[in-house]
């Protein structure tokens, strides 16, 4: 790997040096508190409640998962499933449209959507007529916006162009696509072989189709990838002029995710290696023109995403960074998350339970958290920072009507990164330096009020 080093205050500092100390197992703050820490003491009564609750004057955004794909890719972390035949993917439809009339008898009300967002798995296993059924559903239920953002998750490998068309005539403006890596070596080492062709060709017919904003899929970390691979990946992906890059690093979690065992773990490429690709492809994106937006998004200078960096208006949630400024999500299908002010819920994973509470008239809910003061606070000081890489820890306690001093302890555990160049503090203004942000996760780690040392099993930082 390239021999880089940054200049601490205690003289040069080398990559292998900074990764044994910030490479952590720490989570990637999509939520917080993060999702291990919800618990089976918030159920379906608590998101009843918290749903009757609900300001009607606020807009709402909608994550609907669809778990199914149709080939299992070694790498997946995501809660699906492989199906051979469509009967279970309809099958489930008919509980997703259950679960949405059963969830809007919970509101007061018709209420208003800026965002929604279809994950996965895959959701473009739905076929076209059924993908259409379900935005009648949406529609039918609450009132979208016309300027909504309505994103889907697509595996370009699965695409039929009837379904591209149908994408289009329900709505969808923006689309992400999956990639990882162009490399056959890489693509043949996680049973995920793609083309670029194939993806040019889904990506044309989407844009044809009035999908206005595309989003590419990158992995780092893969069994075999190289930086030179990886850097030809990006200039071929430049060819889609994609409007969004997401770079993921492989969270290799076997232990559970048993599947990932199908991953030779002789190729994964060590933390050193890790480090370089990620560096190698963050700078080739930003040489290709698009702005670096926290740990692992890029967007053109003109993209939504960026603006809302430069304005500060820029949020994280389950699916990264995004516009989305709903204070209240709703989750729908296996595994969904909901984020409403009083709290987090989670659906259950299995499909069965899934059936069984849905066909029983009941919301789907496995376990949540309802936020403490100290919860939001901790959130709005980690959000800050995976945002801007930088807080300002007195204007925020401020805003919550305490003092700067609750996070003395916080402050003070950040000494060692202070000293490595990572992090400065100026009065209550913490800021990430180039050097600290691949580890900016584990500078948030020190303001997670959760995080018992040693007892979590996240995939490494970097
Ligand atoms: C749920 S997939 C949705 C897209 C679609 N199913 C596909 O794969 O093309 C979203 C993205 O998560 C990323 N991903 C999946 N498993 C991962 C893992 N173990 N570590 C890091 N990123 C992962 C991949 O980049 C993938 O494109
Ligand atoms: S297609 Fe996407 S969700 Fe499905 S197995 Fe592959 S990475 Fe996972």
């Amino acid at each position: 790997m390239e021999g880089r080093a940054v200049l601490s205050n205690q003289g040069m500092i080398s990559n292998t040096e900074l990764l044994s100390r910030y490479d952590q197992r720490v989570p990637r703050y999509t939520s917080y508190p993060t999702a291990p820490h919800f618990h089976p003491g918030v159920q379906e009564a608590a998101y009843r409640r918290w749903l009757a609750e609900l300001d009607p004057g606020i807009p709402l955004s909608l994550y609907v998962h669809v778990p199914f794909c149709d080939s299992l890719c070694w790498f997946c972390g995501c809660h699906t499933k492989i199906v051979r035949r469509y009967a279970p993917v309809a099958t489930y439809l008919e509980l997703l449209l259950r679960e949405i009339g059963l969830v809007a008898d919970a509101l007061t009300g018709r209420r208003w959507v800026c965002h929604l967002h279809l994950g996965g798995g895959t959701p473009t296993m739905l076929a076209a007529a059924d993908l259409e059924r379900l935005f009648a559903a949406l529609r039918g239920t609450f009132d979208m916006d016309p300027d909504a953002d309505i994103a889907v998750e697509i595996d370009p490998r699965a695409l039929t162009h009837d379904s591209v068309a149908a994408l289009g005539r329900v709505g969808v403006n923006r689309a992400s696509l999956g990639l990882q890596d162009l490399d056959p070596r890489v693509q043949k080492a996680v049973n995920r072989v793609q083309s670029l062709e194939e993806t040019q060709d889904i990506a044309t017919a989407l844009r044809r189709a009035g999908v206005g904003s595309l989003n590419i899929d990158l992995m780092y970390g893969l069994p075999h990838q190289t930086i030179t691979g990886m850097r030809a990946t990006i200039d071929a992906v430049m060819g889609l002029a994609p409007e969004r890059v997401c770079l993921f690093g492989y969270a290799h979690v076997p232990w559970m995710k048993r599947h990932q065992r199908l991953i030779d773990e002789a190729a994964l490429p060590g933390p050193e290696d890790r480090f370089a690709q990620y560096m190698a492809a963050t700078e080739r994106l930003q040489e290709a023109g698009y702005v670096w937006i926290g740990l692992d998004h890029f967007a053109l200078p003109d993209d939504p995403l960026a603006v809302a960096l430069r304005e500060r208006r820029l949020h994280r949630n389950f699916q990264g960074y995004t516009t989305d400024e709903a204070s209240a999500r709703l989750g729908f299908g296996p595994s969904a998350i909901g984020g409403l002010p009083q709290g987090f819920v989670q659906n259950v994973t299995a499909m069965p339970a899934y059936r069984t509470a849905i066909e029983a008239g009941q919301l789907p809910v496995q376990r949540g958290l309802a936020l403490s003061d100290d919860d939001r606070l901790q959130s709005a000081v980690i959000e800050q920072l995976m945002c801007y890489l930088e807080v300002d820890l007195e204007a925020i306690c401020r805003r919550f009507g305490c003092s700067a001093d609750v996070f003395d302890d916080a402050v003070a555990g950040l000494a060692e990164p202070v000293a490595d160049g990572l992090v400065t503090i100026e009065g209550g203004m913490i800021r990430v330096s180039p050097q600290g942000r691949p580890f900016v996760r584990t500078i948030c780690a020190q303001f997670d009020g959760y995080l018992a040392p040693g007892t979590q099993r996240h995939a490494h930082a970097v």
